[in-house]
């Protein structure tokens, strides 16, 4: 399989002061499932907004395709239609990406703004609501919406344009059971559909669901491994510390006992 997305020595700074990665390399191939893993600050979002050109690294540099996108090449008209076109962002926080009087008018607004004419426009609209199972919210604003509706919403207003690489932040955040259900499934049936699959997350359940390829960043905002999510979620050294799980001492009867936990993983009793 072909590099879709190479990252080759990022590192990155906010405000050219506070650390955010740090040299982080990896590549990601076409029509993959790839997780970024890491505790809360490690530099997930970072690292996924830099995938898709929303900043660019202090140093380093980033592949789409085997093109190097950065600020200077995307001054290429050519070059940031292909880019573009190709890489798909679903924030943590779906009221960021709704901003349309209706759920349609979200659905519409990308391929509108691609040039596609208004049947296109309208058709895949139609596939995005039937597969996200939307269609009755069609004329509903955002903030008549649940927070797993508006982030099906989001997700469609990414869908209809139909990119190649799709990158989550936290898709599972915040929502409940049966929507995170819905989610894992919806993952798995756009991966069939040939896409490639980027998360990043915390909750290695996730993980563990998707069977992706899997990167770990530390507190250090460095790249501590890659591996398959089967190598890195049985890995409990490599888990504490980059404290995505934790440890702890407890009692049963009259002896303590160490524990190790995460959410979901490891709390054996
Ligand atoms: N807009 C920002 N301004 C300043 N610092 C930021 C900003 N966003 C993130 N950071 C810092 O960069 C580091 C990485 O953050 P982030 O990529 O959001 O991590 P994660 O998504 O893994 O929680 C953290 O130390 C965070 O405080
Ligand atoms: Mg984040």
């Amino acid at each position: 399989m072909e590099n879709i997305i190479k990252i080759e020595n990022v590192s990155y700074k906010y405000y050219d002061k506070i650390p955010a990665l740090e040299d982080v390399s990896l590549s990601i191939k076409e029509g993959e499932k790839f997780a970024v893993i890491g505790a809360n600050g490690s530099g997930k979002s970072t690292l996924l907004q830099i995938m898709n050109g929303l900043i660019y690294p202090s140093s380093g540099s980033v592949f789409f395709r085997d093109k190097e996108v950065s600020e200077k090449t995307l001054k290429d008209k050519g070059l940031l239609k292909f880019f573009r076109e190709g890489v798909g962002y679903i924030f943590q926080d779906s009221d960021i990406q709704l901003f349309c009087p209706t759920v349609l008018d979200e659905l519409l607004y990308g391929p509108m703004q691609l040039g596609l004419n208004e049947n296109e426009a309208m058709d895949r609209a139609h596939e995005a609501m039937q597969m996200l199972h939307i269609e009755n919210l069609k004329d509903r604003p955002s903030y008549m919406l649940s927070g797993g509706e508006k982030k099906r919403t989001a997700i469609g207003s990414v869908l209809t344009m139909n990119p190649d690489v799709l990158l989550f932040d936290e898709p599972t955040n915040g929502l409940d059971p049966r929507t995170q259900c819905f989610l894992v499934e919806l993952l798995f049936a756009l991966s069939e559909a040939g896409k490639t699959i980027v998360i990043a997350t915390h909750d290695l359940s996730l993980v563990d669901e998707l069977h992706c390829r899997v990167a770990v960043l530390s507190e250090g905002h460095r790249l501590e491994k890659t591996g398959s999510a089967e190598d890195i979620l049985k890995d409990e050294e490599l888990l504490l510390k980059v404290n995505l799980v934790h440890e702890h001492m407890h009692c049963h009867g009259p002896s303590a006992h160490r524990h190790i936990h995460s959410h979901y993983l490891f709390h054996k009793h």
